[in-house]
């Protein structure tokens, strides 16, 4: 496997995974330092990726095998004769010990999960600036534990089930933890990473301008005088993106707006107003809406409404670009998420939830070539590079808004009317959560109109109309969330104002169920 083209501008950290469910935190917190790392799978580290990679530091992760355990997996030992800082995590650790001489012991009574609490031992640069009141709080998972430290180690610091919790050989700028720092729960965390890094002599040369200037130069090079197509959907990935490659070839992009009738109140007009007005690019309003809400009539299974708008996204998408003369690539906002290749253990695939919409396949099957530059990136990443490109912030800092739209927001049989009720809902919800400043506490807020009628009563007269859900909640990444604690005179000024304003609801709920066992979405 070869180092992303990029690392060869900067200087590189590596970390080497070992299938921790929390790597991707470490490479998040470096990136936060502005240190450029990668994380790669521990069997795909070989001695000549280490060379090519020339790393000036590594991270061994954590990971669930035990270090005990025939054939349990190892960085290769040319890691350690580098003559770069090495820091181990949990797993990492005890790999390290393992490896260089120590032992590491089964259970006993000293698997700790959890909150934990360290003291310090002796000063050690790595944890400078870093225990408050002489303690700090860590979070442990481990089953094993140190028992004999490598020859070269000292105790820098203990906590009540791990006696080793902080050890280094400070010769040699070898770390190890038996904690997690990099997650939420470590809150010192970050100080730590801040130390080691500093150890390594990284200058943090990993900034947004950089990148944005040699990812301009790389798409030039790529594309040269060909055509590129771009699905935007007006959402942060897609529209930084298109963004980016606008200012590497200009007029040579051509966006495609597919509008499926399933957007939110005005969506489409400043989706597309603000690229085609204010950006100038060449932007397609594909206005399909009568193709897809025609074909879902009538259709209330989740999967059958998800397979119906993913296949007509394709069909409509391949129509649109098939007017584009000379199209070669296609851009797409591929994330670093998606790429980094995960260490599984059990092998077999995981259950799908839900299918997921994209246009995956499309360029296969349209014979283009992939533009993807925002491989190297994560979230967060991709919104400093969106401001860095001058898109505004308040769409630089939307809440993610799904593929097939309102659709799944609107459980059972999708009509006209039942969206044009949701809309109005769903604008004046998130106005509301605007107004009182909540929207950047949240990480996805949205109505979704209930399949369900009830009786109220409006001035004297009896009504016979909508139940709405009001969502919102709290997440890092969308794959596990919990309900946002809204106050009560929040909710109620709300559910006074939908009812007041919205014609076709009279009655608001707000949903708290988090994630798992709910989904974010409704279907
Ligand atoms: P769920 O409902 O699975 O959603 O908890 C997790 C996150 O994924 C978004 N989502 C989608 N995004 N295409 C997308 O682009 C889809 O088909 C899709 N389904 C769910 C959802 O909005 C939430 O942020």
């Amino acid at each position: 496997m070869e180092p992303s083209p990029v690392a060869r501008h900067h200087e590189r950290l590596l970390i080497v995974d070992f299938g921790s469910q929390v790597t991707q935190l470490i490479a998040r917190r470096l990136r936060e330092l502005q240190v450029y790392c990668e994380i790669h799978p521990f069997n795909q580290v070989t001695p000549d990726f280490l060379a090519e990679f020339a790393p000036k530091a590594v991270i061994l992760s954590g990971g669930p095998a035990s270090v005990i355990d025939e054939g349990s997996p190892r960085p290769p030992e040319e890691v350690f004769a580098l003559g770069v800082p090495v820091l181990g995590i949990c797993y990492g650790q005890q790999v390290m010990m393992q490896m260089l001489g120590g032992e590491v012991l089964r259970g006993d009574g000293t698997a700790e999960f959890g909150r934990a609490w360290v003291t310090p031992a002796e000063r050690l640069d790595l944890l400078e600036g870093w225990f408050g009141e002489n303690r700090e709080q860590v979070w442990m998972s481990h089953g094993d534990h140190v028992a004999k430290l490598a020859p070269g180690f000292r105790v820098f610091a203990t906590s009540p089930g791990a006696p080793f919790a902080v050890t280094a050989d400070p010769e040699r700028h070898f770390y190890a933890v038996q904690f997690h720092p990099e997650v939420h729960h470590t809150p010192k965390g970050p100080t730590l990473y801040r130390n080691f890094v500093r150890a390594a002599g990284f200058s943090g040369d990993w900034t947004m301008g950089a990148y944005r200037e040699e990812a301009v130069q790389k798409i030039r090079a790529q594309v040269g005088d060909a055509k590129v197509i771009c699905a935007l959907s007006g959402g942060v990935d897609s529209s930084v993106a298109a963004a980016l490659i606008h200012e590497a070839v200009g007029d040579q992009l051509t966006c495609v707006f597919v509008d499926h009738g399933l957007l939110r109140l005005n969506e489409a007009e400043e989706v597309v107003g603000m690229f085609r007005d204010h950006m100038n690019l060449s932007v397609i309003h594909a206005q399909e809406q009568e193709l897809f809400l025609g074909e879902l009539e009538g259709v209330s299974d989740p999967e059958t409404k998800r397979k119906i708008i993913g296949r007509l996204f394709i069909d409509v998408f391949q129509k649109y670009a098939d007017q584009i003369e000379g199209a070669a690539f296609l851009a797409q906002g591929t994330l670093y998420p998606d790429v980094i290749e995960s260490v599984s253990f059990s092998g077999g695939p995981s259950v799908t939830i839900k299918s997921h919409h994209n246009v995956g396949g499309l360029p296969e099957k349209m014979g283009l070539k992939l533009v993807e530059p925002l491989r190297e990136l994560f979230k967060d990443e991709v919104r400093a590079l969106g401001r860095e490109l001058g898109l505004p912030d308040h769409f630089i800092g939307r809440h993610p808004f799904p593929g097939p739209g309102l659709a799944i927001r609107c459980p059972g049989e999708i009509t006209r009317d039942k969206l044009d009720i949701l809309r109005k809902a769903d604008a004046v919800y998130i106005d509301q959560i605007r107004k009182h400043g909540l929207y950047d506490e949240i990480w996805q807020a949205f109505a979704a109109i209930l399949p369900v009628r009830t009786v109220g009563v409006m001035g004297d007269g009896r009504t016979y109309d909508y139940a709405c859900a009001l969502r919102a909640v709290t997440s890092v990444d969308g794959m596990t969330a919990d309900y946002y604690p809204f106050s009560h005179d929040f909710l109620s000024e709300t559910a006074t104002r939908i009812i007041n304003e919205v014609r076709g609801i009279n009655r608001v709920t707000y949903d708290i169920t988090s994630k798992p066992p709910g989904t974010i979405e409704y279907e």
